[in-house]
């Protein structure tokens, strides 16, 4: 039920955000904001700005209101942040209309229905009849314990003993159908589970809204969701969704495993972040509710055939949604295994290590692309190359998608080079799992990096030199690239004989040769076509390292001018430039072009 907008901007600015920020952050003063260490990653010298009405990290990126600021950092639901908020600033939440409050009314009614049968199925556990499946439970290796607190069950054989026992209770078929665990027959209502062993499914508020039974010996199907009703959409929930909430704020990693039994062993196993979907697919409101909880979930497939089709389908509906601040991580179980059986055998441990070995989601997408591809033919490489070109388009995120298409290619292209390559594996920079802990690269090594990288886009496509030989001029290079990038500028190929072979001997003649050659073995670059699209993709490459410098340069007078206007508070001139500075930065931010040809494949 949606609050009017009005109550919303009233509760904003009734909430005083540096307050509500300062009670975790130490802030100080930065000329009218407030300024402090990022509570949204780790770093050691302030980049997180709070402001009248919201907060922004120059540093990860972080951006919001008070509302999601209590979401973010309590892992609150927004009604629950909203609730707590209005509390504090002594403000009544609008009461839902009618409407809404009769849905309420039924919902809460469902769910009761549902407790009292999962008390009904827990019950019968414990009775002769139950005798069997509490064996099993025992024989998988749960404690009675575990049992209790998950609330499992015994349905019973299934001859109207669940409607008999609740009618004692006030609760009749027809609500029992309403909520799931009956359903209509031919002569009346009938029992949707028999002979299985039961988990109560909840919502991420820890509300009843379903069961999930299990088959007890060989019958079909082996496991069985109740059907869809007013309070349960299997594509919305998440096994275990309503206590990973919890481990989330006690440090747990957000995993997303296969089964019920998958999620009871690893909570059992103190890894209390654990959920998974109800037998089908991730769906984009699972994942977005995955989201909510992490930045990046751990996906954990079993490491055979079925596992790597899940997992490269999982990928395939998280690549649209995907974000700087939104994506996932793989982690692959040895074979045979699953989390259940592995935390049995190897204890915690051992699923630990299989965590530790996480990817991240740009490399697992790369190696499920590269494992349907067995032979090595012009073909089969453009054919690679057509895939990742597919898949980095699939990313909605303009800036992101072109990160990835960039990574994966440079990846194909290391590659294929070889051991003796000097490139440096890309993965080496970018697969360490946490971005924030790893240490700066230094800026003057960066800086000759990109020289390098535009000189070698000059050797590879010397038909951009004429048009950017302005902007080159501003770059600072190594003496190798300047002398190589001299060299380019004075070449005159003779007619139809542009290509990038013929520059080469150019260079040699001039005794450039090893230069050009080491310049070409460190920065992998795809070949360029000698026509416009080319020269265009050459054209883009060039403005996207341009922008990185500039971006760079940006940082640094920011820096310098935060600095300044922090040592010298009453300097007015010194505030006033870092807004526009930010401004800037923002803009540079947002200013990349797309990638020629990215229209055109979103399209197809
Ligand atoms: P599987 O059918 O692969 O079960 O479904 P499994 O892991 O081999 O089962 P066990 O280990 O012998 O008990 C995988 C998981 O998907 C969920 C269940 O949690 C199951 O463990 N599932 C499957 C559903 O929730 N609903 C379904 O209809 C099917
Ligand atoms: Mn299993």
């Amino acid at each position: 039920m949606p609050l009017p907008e009005s109550f919303l901007e009233e509760l904003r600015a009734r909430t005083p955000l540096a307050a509500l920020v300062g009670r975790r952050v130490r802030l100080e003063r930065a000329g009218r904001e407030w300024k402090g260490c990022c509570p949204f990653h780790n770093e050691k010298t302030p980049s997180f700005y709070v402001y009248d009405d919201h907060f922004h990290c120059f540093g990860c990126g972080a951006h919001g209101d008070a509302i999601s600021y209590v979401m973010q950092t309590e892992g609150a639901s927004f009604p629950e942040a909203v609730e707590r908020l209005a509390g504090e600033a002594g403000l009544e939440v609008p009461r839902p209309a009618p409407a809404a409050a009769e849905a309420e009314r039924a919902r809460l009614a469902l769910t009761e229905v549902l407790e009292a049968a999962a008390a009904s199925f827990a019950r019968r556990l414990h009775t002769p009849e139950g005798r069997a499946a509490l064996a099993y439970l025992l024989g998988r290796g749960l404690t009675e314990e575990t049992i209790a607190s998950w609330s499992l069950g015994w349905s019973g054989e299934g001859r109207g003993a669940l409607a008999l026992e609740l009618a004692g209770r006030g609760i009749t078929p027809a609500q029992l159908v309403a909520a799931g665990v009956m359903k209509e027959g031919e002569r009346g209502a009938v029992d949707f589970f028999f002979n299985r062993v039961m988990f109560p499914i909840r919502d991420g508020r820890g509300r009843m809204v379903s069961f999930g039974g299990r088959v007890l010996g060989e019958g079909q199907p082996k496991y069985l969701n109740g059907p869809e009703t007013e309070i349960f959409a299997k594509r919305r929930t998440l096994f275990g969704l309503d206590r990973a909430r919890a481990g989330v704020r006690e440090g747990g990693t957000v995993i997303v495993v296969e089964g019920y039994l998958d999620v009871i062993s690893l909570h059992g196993a103190g890894f209390t972040g654990a959920v998974a979907p109800l037998g089908t697919a991730l769906t984009e409101e699972q994942l977005a509710a995955l989201w909510r909880l992490a930045p990046r979930p751990v996906l954990c497939f079993d490491a055979d055939a079925a596992g790597g089709r899940a997992c490269l389908r999982a990928i395939e509906r998280a690549l649209p949604l995907l974000a700087p601040e939104r994506s996932l991580e793989i982690a692959l179980l040895p074979a045979g295994e699953d989390p259940d059986s592995l935390v049995r055998a190897r204890g915690r441990e051992g699923f630990e290590a299989v965590l530790a070995a996480r990817r991240p989601l740009a490399e697992a997408l790369y190696d499920q692309l590269r494992a349907g591809q067995s032979e090595d033919s012009p073909e089969a490489r453009a054919g690679f190359l057509a895939r990742i070109e597919q898949a980095a388009g699939c990313i909605a995120d303009r800036a992101l998608s072109r990160e990835y298409l960039r990574t994966l290619r440079d990846r194909y292209f290391a590659s294929r080079r070889g051991p003796r390559g000097r490139v440096a594996d890309p993965w080496r920079r970018s697969a360490a799992p946490a971005a924030a802990a790893r240490p700066r690269p230094d800026a003057a090594e960066t800086e000759r990096e990109r020289g390098r990288v535009l000189t070698a886009l000059l050797l590879a496509c010397p038909a951009l030199a004429a048009e950017v030989e302005e902007e080159l001029a501003r770059v600072r290079l190594s003496a190798a690239c300047e002398r190589l990038c001299a060299a380019i500028r004075e070449w005159e190929p003779a007619p139809g004989m542009a290509g990038s072979a013929m520059l080469l001997a150019h260079l040699q003649a001039r005794g450039l040769g090893s230069e050009a050659e080491q310049i070409r073995t460190m920065v992998a670059l795809p070949p360029f076509g000698p026509d416009s699209a080319g020269l265009a993709e050459a054209r883009w490459r060039w403005r996207d390292i341009m922008n990185q410098i500039e971006r760079a340069a940006l940082a640094v007078q920011l820096g310098e001018a935060q600095r300044r206007a922090a040592d010298n508070p009453d300097d007015a001139g010194a505030w006033t430039r870092l807004p526009r500075l930010r401004e800037e930065m923002l803009r540079a931010e947002q200013e990349d072009e797309p990638e020629p040809g990215a229209e055109a494949r979103r399209k197809r």
